[in-house]
């Protein structure tokens, strides 16, 4: 077992990760929980595959669970009022501890009810997706949908500690699995060569889901992903590397409503595309653009491209605010383990490195 610390203004905190900390989760809650009572929140999906197992653990330490439905559409303000409710029928004061057991809609929507529920009460994070275990339940950025836009209503909170437990993963449907990869293959591009490295040789393994391959990577992921929300943590500068590939990705979920690409998804054909322009910048080689390439093809195929202009996906950019004078602004590779933030590209560049990707044989 791994211990990451987190640095955050409120207090700072820590992952635990590594096969077992589930096991250890009821004892480690109970301690910090210092008598107030303990709520497990839920989905019925992952209660399915976990429920027997933690209400065993917590059993005599937590009141019965709270389930609500997972979907990014119930991800609103209705579940969080919902979710409120019947913490205040289940009698839960401000000295409460919530244990958010899921995937990040469910430590998203979680945190939030903590941040707010009586001003604020304990929050522990238990993800059960490779995404939140690397990326959502670190941070402390929750919050819920709008229907006007994605996370539009939120908090930065932070939990009071995060169980990483990879074993959890075992039930986790293949598709949702292979999205937290590219997330992982993100954090190696922009700041860890060596996971970079594990990756090109290991990902046979990883896809198997093998203990060793999964300790390392998700180890290697939380270490980078604590290390820039430590440094800073209400995103004013460094936490800005983390979207490499995102405004591409973003661009792409949002002319497809949502409904093509898993975000790990539309983060793979993006960090393809910030590549391409990278090289087209003249800040990354070829060959390192080729070898990023070749590694999020290894994690299997990745839906198209959309059937849509390019131009369209830079409109798209342009309303996502990250403009500048016209100009958009880029996480750029300048090598493998190395990025440059706040890039400004003309629209046109952007373009041109759109239809290469789409239409790789038509613009050659
Ligand atoms: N707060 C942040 O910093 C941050 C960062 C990244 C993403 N997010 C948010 O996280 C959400 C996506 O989270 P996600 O990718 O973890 O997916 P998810 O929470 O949508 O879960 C995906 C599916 O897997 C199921 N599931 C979860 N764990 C399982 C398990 N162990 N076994 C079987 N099934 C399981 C869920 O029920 C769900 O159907 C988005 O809403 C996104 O905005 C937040
Ligand atoms: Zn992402």
């Amino acid at each position: 077992m791994k211990r990451i610390r987190v640095r955050a203004a409120n207090g700072s905190y820590e992952i635990l990760c590594g096969r077992g900390v589930l096991a250890r989760s009821a004892s480690s809650v109970q301690r910090l929980a210092s008598g107030g009572p303990v709520f497990l929140l839920s989905s019925p999906r992952v209660w399915h595959h976990w429920g027997a197992r933690v209400e065993r653990l917590f059993r005599g330490i937590s009141r019965a669970a709270i389930l609500f439905g997972d979907r990014e559409a119930e991800k609103n303000l209705e579940t969080v009022e919902k979710i409120c409710r019947q913490l205040v029928d289940a009698g839960a004061d401000r000295r409460a501890m919530l244990v958010a057991v899921g995937g990040g809609v469910v430590g998203d929507v979680v945190g939030f009810v903590a941040a707010s529920y009586a001003r604020g009460v304990g929050l522990v994070h238990v993800p059960t997706t490779l995404v939140a275990q690397v990326d959502s339940a670190i941070g402390g950025k929750t919050g819920v949908n709008l229907p006007e836009g994605k996370n539009m209503v939120g908090a930065f909170y932070p939990p009071r500690l995060v169980l990483a437990d990879p074993d959890m993963l075992r039930t986790l449907p293949l598709r949702e699995y292979r999205s937290g990869i590219y997330e992982v293959i993100k954090y190696g591009v922009i700041g860890d060569e060596n996971l970079f490295r594990f990756l090109e040789h290991g990902m046979r393994d990883l896809l198997l889901r093998k203990p060793s391959a999964l300790d390392f990577v998700i180890e290697r992921s939380a270490v980078q992903k604590a290390r820039v929300v430590s440094q800073d943590e209400h995103e004013s500068g460094l936490r800005e590397i983390l979207n490499f590939g995102h405004t591409f990705a973003h661009a792409l979920e949002s002319v497809t409503r949502y409904r093509r690409y898993q975000h790990g998804e539309a983060v793979g054909l993006g960090m393809i595309a910030a590549s391409n322009l990278g090289v087209a910048q003249g800040l990354l080689s070829p060959a390192a653009a080729e070898r990023i390439t070749r590694l999020i093809a290894a994690v299997g195929s990745l839906p198209s491209w959309p059937g849509v202009a390019a131009a369209r996906l830079v409109a798209a950019m342009q309303a996502d605010k990250k403009t500048r004078a016209g100009k958009l602004r880029f996480v750029l590779p300048e090598r493998i383990g190395k990025v440059r933030c706040g890039v400004e590209v003309e629209p046109s560049a952007v373009v041109r490195v759109l239809r290469e990707c789409a239409f790789p044989r038509a613009a050659k």
